[in-house]
């Protein structure tokens, strides 16, 4: 007989082998980390604090009672630990037991680290290797999922949740990672469907791979469900960790203010030259105004027209959204509108101020973009305009704010009629410019462009404390 205190070691030791070496072994022959090797990657060296490593599965179906069926801790390493000293909460689930599959103990131990989230107000990180539900358990493990979702959807605008699917996510466990803010993958090793090829060849007939179906490349390029995939295990968790620097812990939490190295009133005096004078002609509006040119991209190889994701202004975390015209000439349609959309969401519920770098020829007619708006003059309305409470807006000498393009314009109000050029000129002389906007202070000042980042970096200071409120109401119902 073993003393307690033996006991106690004993189950200590074996939840930190999880499944076993020779299952620990085939894990890293796929070139995947354990569940607790990436929480040691993860986390600052020392700070990660465990809970329930003595839980066990309670099913007692198909042999699932016996002892050698039992692992302490069960298919998911939680606790808690520090990323750059600030706290988060984290799973890791573990391949090695059960395939990472989700028992309804393994689903209790995820919605505790959770609830405790949420209550002190930190951010949840969800590393992702599961079979789905718990094949022997049934009814148990779906409830489990169940109990999950609705923590997502409770926590969602709350602290932020963050999925890195590291493995197969399939079946029951693709939607929580779905309803979380941020979800990344890595390259090879990780993939996410509902269903799996062979389910869909009995279905539809349709010859598909794993990769095809749910791999990283689908995900971050047709699909839009991942914002970002990563080269290998260690690539993914050290970007994590990164991207976890800009944010806040909680919605009631200021974002970091981190050192800055780079002068707040750096010109840039490339600014000046580098937008051609024909509004047609592209240019690449992406980083050199932010700090250390440092820019973590959301969604770099999805809808590309708009580019989104996060820098800082003066050591100031900031959501970057800006039209890209080097892809279809940065014309909105749905794909560009939702991911834009979704980001500025994020970035509003965790009062992260925007900048917003407009130049769009408008909405892209046509009747695939059902959703969208085809009237240009929307694009003006919908990027940040002062009259959707844009803070400050600024003109550069080269913009214009107008319903349309000249040429469009004059085809229609002066319709048949002689002297179109001449007409067209004098719709560029009107409206070509700056000064319909900057007359009527829908824009703030015109600016010299060399001057944007120490104009930016001064208002982001004085708008830090802002304040706003909206009319109550129980929530919105605007399209989804
Ligand atoms: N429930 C219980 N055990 C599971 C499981 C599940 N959902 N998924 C995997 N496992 C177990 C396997 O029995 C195996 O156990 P072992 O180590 O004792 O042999 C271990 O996890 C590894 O699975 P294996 O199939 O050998 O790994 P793989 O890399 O070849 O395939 C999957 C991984 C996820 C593609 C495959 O296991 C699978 O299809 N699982 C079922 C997915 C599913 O339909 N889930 C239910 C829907 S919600």
């Amino acid at each position: 007989h073993l003393s307690v205190q033996e006991r106690i070691e004993k189950k200590r030791k074996a939840a930190l082998t999880g499944g076993g070496q020779l299952r620990i072994a085939a894990q890293h022959k796929r070139g995947k980390l354990t569940a607790r090797e990436r929480l040691e990657l993860l986390l600052d060296p020392d700070s990660f604090v465990e809970y329930d490593m003595f839980v066990e599965h309670r099913c007692s179906d198909f042999g699932m009672e016996a002892d050698h069926n039992k692992y302490p801790g069960d298919s998911v390493v939680t606790g808690q630990g520090r990323i750059n000293g600030r706290l988060v909460y984290v799973f890791s689930q573990d391949f090695t037991v059960f395939g990472g599959s989700l028992s309804g103990a393994h689903a209790q131990k995820v919605c505790k680290v959770m609830d405790q989230a949420m209550m002190v107000g930190a951010p949840v990180i969800g590393l992702n290797d599961s079979g789905g539900a718990r094949i022997q358990e049934g009814v148990e493990s779906l409830a489990g999922y169940a109990d999950i979702f609705l923590r997502n959807v409770m926590a969602s605008g709350v602290v932020p949740q963050i999925s890195l699917i590291m493995g197969p996510c399939a079946g029951g466990a693709v939607y929580s990672p779905a309803l979380t803010d941020f979800t990344f993958m890595v390259k090879d090793t990780s993939y996410l469907f509902i269903t799996g090829p062979d389910v869909v060849k009995s279905v539809t007939n349709e010859d598909v791979t794993q990769e095809e179906l749910g791999g990283a490349k689908t995900h971050t390029t047709v699909s839009g469900v991942a914002h970002r995939a990563f080269e290998n295990d260690v690539d993914a968790l050290l970007n994590l960790r990164d991207f976890f620097n800009f944010l806040p812990l909680s919605n009631k939490d200021p974002a970091p203010v981190t050192e800055c190295h780079d002068p707040r009133d750096r010109p840039v005096p490339g600014l000046d030259t580098i937008v051609p004078f024909e509004s047609t002609k592209a240019y690449d509006m992406l980083d050199i105004i932010v700090d250390e040119r440092e820019f973590f991209e959301i969604m770099p190889n999805y809808a590309k027209n708009i580019v989104v994701g996060f820098a800082r202004m003066n050591g100031r975390t900031v959501g970057i959204v800006g039209n890209q015209p080097k892809v279809a000439s940065g014309c909105l349609d749905v794909n560009s509108s939702v991911k834009g959309a979704r980001f500025v969401r994020f970035c509003d519920a965790f009062n992260i101020p925007i900048i917003t770098f407009v130049d769009v020829p408008g909405f892209l007619p046509g009747s695939t973009e059902a959703s969208s708006d085809t009237e240009p003059n929307c694009a003006y309305d919908v990027m940040s305009s002062k009259h959707l409470r844009g803070d400050v807006n600024y003109a550069w000498p080269s913009a214009e704010v107008a319903v349309m393009g000249a040429k469009g314009a004059v085809q229609i109000i002066f319709r048949g009629k002689e002297n179109q050029a001449e007409a067209e000129a004098e719709y560029v002389e009107k409206f070509a410019n700056p000064f319909p906007a900057a007359v009527r202070g829908f824009v703030d000042d015109i600016i010299q462009p060399s001057t944007t980042r120490k104009r930016l970096c001064r208002d982001l200071e004085v708008l830090a404390s802002k304040k706003q409120t909206n009319p109550w109401k129980k929530h919105a119902n605007i399209p989804l």
